[in-house]
């Protein structure tokens, strides 16, 4: 199998001992404890669960940096978004050096994990700035990543934790929330080798599903992984739990038994375009995939990011070796009306763009949220189906 990044074997931070694991808890109720923004639980989380192997915590200011600017730590890890805790007030914690991280997702606040802080350093402003740009590709508070990430904190806590619960990914999404460790163990059970990974926070359309197909028939892959986020989304995108049965619905229909992974990961969507491309794919290589699909305007959001700028930041920022897994090029893939099919449009040099079946994302939320069903060339019935009961839902 496929070795995870930077390790031979996964660092899952979540304590797996019952005993460890129950006398920590303990230990975290007398600790001094820091209430963690959502993106800092959900690092954690994803640190908890393998999917963020090898690091062993929370990055210091310099790697922060190092990360921003050459994708690298300053040790030489190939890393390509920082993973920080970055909070504004931490009066709370005194000059403890040992504390609990507390939970913002769930009620009362539970103790997600504890830190071993090697230090607490102050971010200025201009260094923040400077990591969005290099992160988001600006620092415009109009785009969702740079909103929340410029509004964390200035100051850095960085360290090594342990992980005690995966929040509410567990508890809400029992049949698809998954660690790297748990995913890595099914594809022995399965006894799958070559895997493609589809990283997806929308509902899979037509062109979603053949993109799958048409990656798995082309690698000969064994199956797909499709690997869903579950965390937090911008206002107006689809919640994790209607995407989940629409993904399960399309599975079930169209796919033969057995070639599908449906699962999920508790992170929030950072909408960092190229780099958080290279994010899924790097921790895809931890969940066991050989292959990783990048279609058109991965992890995009608005006019950020060129249409495959997540392609391309590959070749032009990943050195060669940095990750094993493989990547999956797709070209804008929609259906074509002279061939009755859907397909990538580089395979069809000869259509004008009145030849494919095309709507926006606007148009598509206006017609399901009327009740009225996109086309069968676009969406299949028994999805639009669960995506109009969802926005009329919505609007009662
Ligand atoms: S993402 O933010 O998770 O990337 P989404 O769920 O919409 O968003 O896309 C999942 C994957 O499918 C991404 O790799 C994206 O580039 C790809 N994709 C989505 N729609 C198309 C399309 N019409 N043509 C080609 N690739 C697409």
């Amino acid at each position: 199998m496929i070795k995870p990044h930077g390790a031979d074997t996964l660092k899952p931070l979540f304590v797996y001992d019952t005993e460890e694991h129950h006398a920590l808890l303990s230990e975290a109720e007398k600790l001094p404890s820091l209430l963690l923004n959502s993106a800092a639980a959900a690092n954690a989380v994803m640190l908890g669960a393998g999917y963020f192997t090898p690091l062993d915590g929370f990055m210091n200011l310099a790697d922060a940096l190092s990360v921003s600017e050459k994708l690298h730590t300053t040790s030489g890890l190939f890393w390509p978004v920082p993973i920080v805790n970055l909070v504004k007030d931490v009066s709370g914690i005194g000059d403890a050096r040992r504390i609990a991280l507390r939970d913002p997702n769930v009620e009362g606040h539970p103790v997600l994990a504890i830190m071993d802080i090697d230090a607490i350093e102050e971010v200025t402003d201009g260094q923040l700035e400077s990591m969005s740009v290099h992160i988001f590709g600006t620092t415009d508070k109009e785009h969702p990543g740079v909103a929340t990430f410029i509004n964390l904190g200035n100051k850095l806590l960085s360290g090594a934790i342990q992980v005690l619960n995966f929040s509410y990914f567990q508890s809400d999404f029992p049949d698809t929330f998954r660690t790297a460790v748990e995913i890595r163990n099914e594809m022995v059970e399965r006894g799958w080798q070559k895997v493609v990974a589809f990283q997806t926070r929308n509902p899979m359309h037509r062109a979603h599903e053949e993109l799958c197909r048409m990656a798995m028939e082309d690698l000969g892959t064994d199956g797909i992984l499709i690997h869903m986020l579950l965390g937090k989304l911008k206002p107006g995108d689809i919640p994790a739990k209607v995407r989940d049965d629409s993904i399960r619905k399309m599975v079930e229909l169209y796919f033969p038994a057995n070639t599908v992974m449906i699962t999920g990961y508790g992170f929030d969507m950072l909408y960092a375009g190229p780099r958080e491309a290279v994010l899924h794919a790097l921790f895809r290589q931890n969940c066991g995939c050989t292959h990783f699909i990048v279609g058109r305007d991965h992890a995009g959001v608005g006019d950020y990011y060129g249409a495959f700028d997540a392609q391309t930041i590959f070749d032009e920022k990943v050195p060669e070796g940095a990750l094993d897994i493989e990547i999956y090029r797709a070209d804008h893939t929609a259906y074509s009306k002279k061939l009755n099919k859907v397909v990538m449009m580089k395979d069809a040099p000869d259509h004008s763009k009145d030849d494919f079946v095309l709507l926006s994302g606007t148009k598509v939320r206006e017609m399901l949220g009327q009740g009225i069903a996109p086309p069968p060339e676009f969406s299949r019935p028994e999805v639009a189906k669960i995506l109009m009961d969802y926005y009329q839902s919505t609007q009662q």
